[in-house]
């Protein structure tokens, strides 16, 4: 039996290298602060309870920890005294509490579910404290693990306070760290002073602390890459890298093909079934779900859009927040579309605006259609009825309803509803000067 473990997300520091006026921790990561994957990786390692420790003004933080799951705890750290005052902050939280308790920090958002489920089951063998090192190709900035002449871990150096040998030391510390319970944790929190170079609170010492009192402390091994701190924005391009090479190979893995992977930006939650084929230069933002066979053309950008199955998109099309696309359904190039749906086999080839529209099955919406759904104050719905055809350059002024089966003759601008299987067209009349243009041509010679 797993025994039960609660997660404390560190997420007070200021991230000061972002020089950015949001916290670190809410910088976008495959389009979800990267906080929600630090949470995602605990939630996925199911444990039991999560608190997340933020500083002041850090309200949106909090937010963001409770939009993942309502019942996560937040707190506050009123002053950024180091990393063991900021655990310090949650021992309301985990004083109490029977089972093991794991520190991560809220910037580290590479963490696989596995690295966090490899600590419990140390803890589960009788570890008191276990830390996940790293080795580092340069180690400059973080702890040096120190260990024991049997390879057992027996201290963590901060680098401002290491010798010139201990800096030489390359394994390091990824800060995340699990105990065996929050009774063991409290007591060594207790005990951590701050007569260091930083005069910081080091959560750290606890090893050191640890270890004097004979407690069993271990280390395990992760890739540098999985526990990459984001610091910076140069940090954070190099995260998004990794995360979104991570994408593209499960989305592989699944059954989808992407011609030029390197070039299609997935986001967090995107799921792509199987067949579905992506061609190169493709941006898919957050809340795109893509069925089986579809097919994306070159040079797409979706958010918040659902592709069905078999449907056809682009190139250069632009699906916005809160468009359904049926399955058979074809967009074709220069088409933007927001909040509408489309139904089953209907098409939009080329060159049009669909917002707050249902367009029925088999449609038909010809080049330059233009829904007018705006009329600088609210937007208005248009309804189109199923296998209705409209004419290439229509503008339909919402709200309004074209009939099952009508036609909108080109050109129109189309401002009253039109019933089923009708024709309607605003054209001007056609007017003809036979051999106008000849005498035109003539007039403007002779001068
Ligand atoms: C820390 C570790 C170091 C490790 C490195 C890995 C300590 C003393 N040092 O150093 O051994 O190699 O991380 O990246 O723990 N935080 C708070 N409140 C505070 C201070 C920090 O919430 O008062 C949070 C930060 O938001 C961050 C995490 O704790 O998520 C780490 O803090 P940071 O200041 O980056 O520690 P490092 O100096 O990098
Ligand atoms: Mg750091």
């Amino acid at each position: 039996m797993q025994i039960s473990a609660l997660a404390i997300v560190l997420a007070a520091g200021k991230g000061t290298r972002m020089k950015s006026d949001i916290p670190k921790v809410m910088h976008a990561l495959a389009g979800a602060p990267i906080l929600v994957h630090v949470l995602a990786a605990a939630t996925a390692a199911s444990v039991d309870e999560i608190c997340v420790v933020v500083g002041p003004d850090m309200e949106e933080v909090g937010d963001i920890a409770r939009s993942v799951d309502p019942k996560i705890h937040v707190v506050l750290q009123a002053e950024q005294r180091g990393t063991a005052d900021a655990v310090k902050a949650a021992q309301n939280a985990f004083a109490g509490f029977g089972g093991s308790v794991i520190v991560l920090y809220g910037d580290t958002p590479l963490l696989h579910a596995e690295t966090i489920n490899r600590i419990r089951r140390e803890l589960a063998d009788g570890a008191d404290i276990v830390v996940i090192g790293f080795e580092a190709k340069d180690p400059t900035g973080y702890g040096r693990l120190l260990l024991d002449e049997r390879g057992r871990l027996i201290g963590i150096r901060e680098e401002k306070d290491a010798s010139a040998e201990e800096r030489a030391i390359t394994l390091c510390n990824s800060g995340i760290m699990g105990f065996g319970s929050g009774k063991t944790l409290a007591n060594l929190l207790s005990r951590i002073g701050n007569a260091n170079a930083k005069g910081e609170f080091y959560l750290t010492d606890a090893v050191t602390l640890a270890h004097a009192g004979a407690l069993d402390t271990r280390m395990l091994r992760a890739d540098a890459s999985e526990v990459l701190g984001v610091n910076s924005r140069a940090e954070l391009a190099q995260a998004e890298a990794t995360i979104q090479h991570r994408l593209r190979d499960k989305v592989m893995e699944e059954g989808a093909t992407l011609i030029a992977p390197e070039t299609v930006f997935l986001s967090h939650d995107t799921k792509i079934g199987k067949d579905v084929v992506i061609e190169p230069n493709v941006f898919i933002g957050p809340g795109v779900v893509i069925e089986d066979r579809a097919t994306v053309h070159a040079f797409c950008h979706f958010v918040e859009a659902h592709i069905g199955a078999n449907a056809e998109v682009g190139p250069f099309a632009r699906l916005r927040p809160g468009t359904e696309l049926g399955s058979k359904t074809k967009v074709g190039n220069f088409v933007e579309i927001k909040t509408s749906e489309i139904a089953e086999g209907a098409k939009v080839p080329h060159l049009t605006y669909v917002g707050d529209t249902s367009v029925g099955v088999r449609a038909n919406i010809g080049a330059g259609t233009i829904t007018c759904n705006y009329d600088g104050f609210a937007k208005h719905r248009t309804e189109i009825g199923a296998g209705a055809f409209i004419g290439s350059n229509s503008s339909l002024v919402a709200p309004v309803k074209i009939g099952e089966g009508a036609y909108v003759g080109s050109g129109s601008v189309i401002s009253k509803d039109v019933p089923a299987d009708a024709l309607a067209l605003t054209r001007a009349p056609h007017e003809e000067r036979p051999g106008w243009a000849a005498r035109f041509r003539k007039l403007k010679k002779r001068k």
